[in-house]
């Protein structure tokens, strides 16, 4: 039997960019069988985005989409539409991230796929969600960090809303959208139907940005918000400030210069204040006095002073490369973390060991590194496969589907696949 859980399930992987296709591809890492339908001769637009070798598929799309393969579908011309219905018919899943009302227009509506397969799930992600009074508009990753909460609450208090370079709109999207996938397979063996599973980017980010409502609240009962860096010496209006690096907890944390920070952009830690770790941290930093004193005991007492807690901490940091830190710290059982930059993490051996970076073989470019599964499991390691030429599966999965040579031959001719 086989190892990976996933396997027998057929996705047809109507997906482009990245929020789509970090669903899909994780699907494959766990054992699906995803062909990626993409548009003759140019394909998801990732391919040539951002190209680092001439007329070799981009690392935007290579990172996306291991794992799959590639059928090259005119889906506007009647031949390639009847191919896809055939796909329909024999496939579990369709997932696509095409604009608002794309599917529809290429007379693939929720209905008809239905009619065609009433075991299949259309897994859909747009923008914002179906009835919203935006569900009419196009969007990208930072839109949706904009529409849903993100923005609002990241940055600096003096500054303005500030996007992340996580992608908390696509990938982030595409993450929830393969928890509604599982969830309507496992739906789908107790009623033997399929059905439509969709998420919005808007409501993915806010998702996240769960804190930040609960701030809103708290905010809103008493006017303050304790941990952040504005209470108790500045103000705060009616809105959940931007709190830069502050935790988003109980803890207060800050990012915090190590040794070479005027040269090195990354060497910082982040340091958390953790109650329970307020002793070994006076211990660590020399400062025992502070344990008992009633002005550092507790975290209230120590809120009005945290920035100057901080400066004591860097000071001692003054010598100390953040690694050194690290490593000094760990021992008193104190929350930290080197800032590590993506040069450090693409090397780091941990995660190579692990297979959280791995490195792909791809027919055209030689190797590749990529983010692999960050779920493990104890019965299955997921085995990164280099993405698919464009097109190059479409021969294999039309014979799959039943089509001849002359039948497959004439949909070269007729330019539909
Ligand atoms: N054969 C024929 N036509 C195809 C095709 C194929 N294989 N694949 C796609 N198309 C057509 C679509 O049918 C659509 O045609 P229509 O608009 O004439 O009906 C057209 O290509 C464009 O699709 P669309 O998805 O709207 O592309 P876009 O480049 O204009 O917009 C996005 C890109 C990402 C903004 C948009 O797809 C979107 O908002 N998606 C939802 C949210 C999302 O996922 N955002 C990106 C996250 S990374």
């Amino acid at each position: 039997m086989s190892n990976k859980p996933l396997a027998g399930i057929k996705i047809i992987d109507f997906t482009h960019v990245q929020a789509g296709p970090a669903c899909t591809q994780m699907l494959a890492w766990f054992g699906a069988d995803v062909i990626k339908v993409e548009r003759p001769g140019s394909g998801d637009v990732t391919r040539s985005q951002l190209r680092d070798i001439p007329d070799v598929d981009a690392l935007y799309f290579t990172m996306l989409n291991s794992n799959k393969r590639s059928l090259t579908l005119d889906t506007k011309k009647p031949e390639g539409k009847e191919v896809l219905e055939k796909l329909i018919r024999e496939s579990d899943v369709l997932v696509e991230n095409f604009g608002p009302g794309a599917l529809d227009r290429m007379g693939f509506s929720w209905k008809r796929i239905n009619e065609l397969n009433p075991k299949m799930i259309v897994a859909s992600v747009k923008g914002f969600s179906d009835g919203h009074h935006y569900d009419d508009l196009k969007v990208y990753e930072n839109v949706a960090q904009c529409a849903g909460g993100a923005a609002s609450t990241t940055g600096w208090w003096d500054g303005p809303p500030t996007v992340s370079a996580a992608a908390l709109g696509d990938s982030n999207t595409g993450m929830h959208l393969a928890i509604g996938i599982l969830t309507a397979i496992i739906g789908r063996q107790q009623t033997g139907r399929g059905q439509k599973v969709a998420v919005s980017m808007q409501d993915s980010v806010l998702n996240l940005c769960r804190v930040k409502l609960r701030d809103q609240q708290r905010l809103d009962r008493l006017g303050y918000l304790e941990e952040y860096p504005q209470y108790p010496h500045g103000t705060f209006s009616d809105v959940v400030p931007r709190g830069g690096n502050a935790g988003g907890g109980g803890q207060p944390g800050w990012v915090l210069k190590c040794k070479g920070w005027e040269t090195d952009p990354n060497a910082y830690i982040y340091f958390t204040i953790q109650g329970h770790a307020w002793a070994p941290i006076c211990e660590a930093l020399g400062r025992p006095e502070w344990i008992k004193d009633p002005n550092y005991s507790t975290p209230k007492a120590r809120q009005p002073h945290i920035m100057d807690i901080f400066a004591t901490i860097e000071a001692w940091l003054a010598d100390k490369t953040k690694f050194e830190a690290v490593d000094i710290l760990r021992k008193f059982d104190i929350p930290c973390s080197p800032v590590l930059s993506m040069k450090e993490l693409a090397a780091d051996p941990s995660l190579r060991a692990s297979g959280t970076i791995a490195e792909v073989p791809h027919k055209e470019r030689g190797t590749y590194l990529t983010v692999g599964s960050p779920i493990k499991f104890s019965d299955l390691k997921p085995e990164i496969t280099g993405s698919p030429l464009l097109g190059e599966h479409t021969d294999e999965v039309l014979a799959e589907l039943g089509y001849g040579k002359e039948q497959i031959a004439a949909l070269h001719k007729a330019e539909a696949v």
